[in-house]
């Protein structure tokens, strides 16, 4: 809540913040690694969220709070080029060098923030952070840039500040939400084509593996170099081929022969993702609920099977949502590898669900997950304090 996080800073800073801003994680709701291949997702803001209060002060030491940890940390201005591994202020650190690389000048600042967003779990802590951090900024300097320029803000700092190739789904999600809806967003254009409501009585209920992922030194990157050599391969039949976002099923399975099968999986994987995007916003639209659920297990099935970027934890939450009632549909979301499995589930059944996927993963596997039923939220947003 904004008067939690301004009190706050004005209790440990002593002295009033200039400006408040929110930012939410994000769900990938269908659309798997499409981001970067130009195509289309499915997705969300999260209710859970990160806010950020701040203030400007004179010098080059910038204060950071991050409460219930203890301390202030800080970042030297004069000494922000290169990452600390695994220090969450490199997300503060890179959004300030990206703003600097674009001519964007800034002073140093007092910030306070917290968030309900739960870190490495597949719904973009990080994003969420970066996000909340570039729209305080923009509250406090007055900076203009269109907001899809915000989110390539975002992605630079992890392509290039932090070496993980991914794409905008992250900010941009966090920066477009809308309160109850999911968004059709098109990484061509980079715009938001169409809010689906979400459908009336049924929830996302998020089952946290707990397996940390860490992107950066996973096979994402990989996955981005096959689907970029697929297109490529593509093209040499169809010049008009720019991303896998050009390519249809039926032209996929014509290039078979002139592909490396592990591209041509790859390149599957993606090529169906966008077609379940669109297939699933009609069903939506026509409020055919289980048969979207129907292409969210599709969707799982592809990404064990053709992108590989599932793991066995995954693939039991999604077995098991095959035989618990209240549940239509469920999959990875997110860059896989670990992290969550999202699961569409009737509401009245939510919380029974929550108890029995526990419960039944446990006796599988003798672990423990994490669910949420997840409350979905408007995009980022920033006010005078
Ligand atoms: C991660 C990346 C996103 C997107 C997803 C997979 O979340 O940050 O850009 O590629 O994986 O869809």
């Amino acid at each position: 809540m904004k008067e939690d996080i301004v009190n706050s800073f004005a209790a440990e800073f002593k002295h009033a913040p200039a400006a408040y801003s929110h930012a939410p994680g994000r769900l990938e709701i269908l659309g798997n690694h499409t981001d970067y291949n130009e195509g289309y997702v499915l997705s969300c803001a999260t209710g859970q969220a990160t806010e950020m209060a701040i203030s400007a002060i004179p010098g080059r030491i910038c204060k950071l709070m991050n409460p219930p940890l203890q301390g202030v940390f800080t970042i030297d201005l004069d000494d922000m080029d290169k990452p600390r591994p695994k220090d969450w202020t490199n997300y503060i650190k890179g959004v300030l060098v990206e703003l600097r690389r674009r001519g964007i000048e800034y002073p140093a600042f007092e910030v306070l923030f917290k968030s309900t967003v739960p870190l490495s779990a597949g719904m973009s802590s990080s994003a969420a952070l970066e996000m909340a951090f570039c729209m305080a900024l923009r509250q406090l300097c007055g900076i203009e840039l269109p907001l899809p320029d915000w989110a390539r803000i975002g992605q630079s700092v992890e392509n290039v500040y932090l070496g993980l190739k991914s794409g905008l789904l992250d900010q941009f999600s966090s920066l477009y939400g809308k309160k109850n809806s999911f968004i059709l967003c098109d990484f061509r254009s980079v715009e938001v084509l169409k809010t689906v409501a979400m459908p009336a009585g049924w929830k996302i209920v998020v089952a946290n593996t707990m397996v940390k992922h860490n992107l950066v030194e996973s096979d994402y990157n990989l996955r981005r170099e096959s689907c970029e050599r697929a297109a490529k391969a593509i093209r040499t039949k169809y010049p008009e081929v720019k991303a896998l976002r050009d390519v249809t099923s039926a032209m996929l399975e014509e290039c078979k022969p002139i592909l490396d099968h592990t591209d041509y999986l790859r390149a599957k994987h993606v090529v169906g993702e966008n077609e379940r995007v669109m297939k699933g916003v009609e069903l939506l639209s026509a409020g055919k609920v289980e048969e979207f659920g129907a292409l969210l297990f599709a969707s799982h099935e592809s990404s064990r099977d053709c992108f590989e970027n599932s793991c066995p934890e995954l693939d039991i939450l999604v077995e098991l949502a095959h035989t618990i009632p209240g549940c239509v549909g469920a999959r990875l979301s997110g860059g896989g590898f670990g992290g969550i499995s999202i699961h569409l589930v009737r509401e009245n059944d939510a919380e029974e669900y929550c108890r029995r996927l526990a419960a039944a993963y446990k006796l599988k596997t003798g672990k423990t997950i994490e669910t949420i039923i997840c409350s979905v939220g408007d995009g980022a947003s920033s006010e005078p304090a």
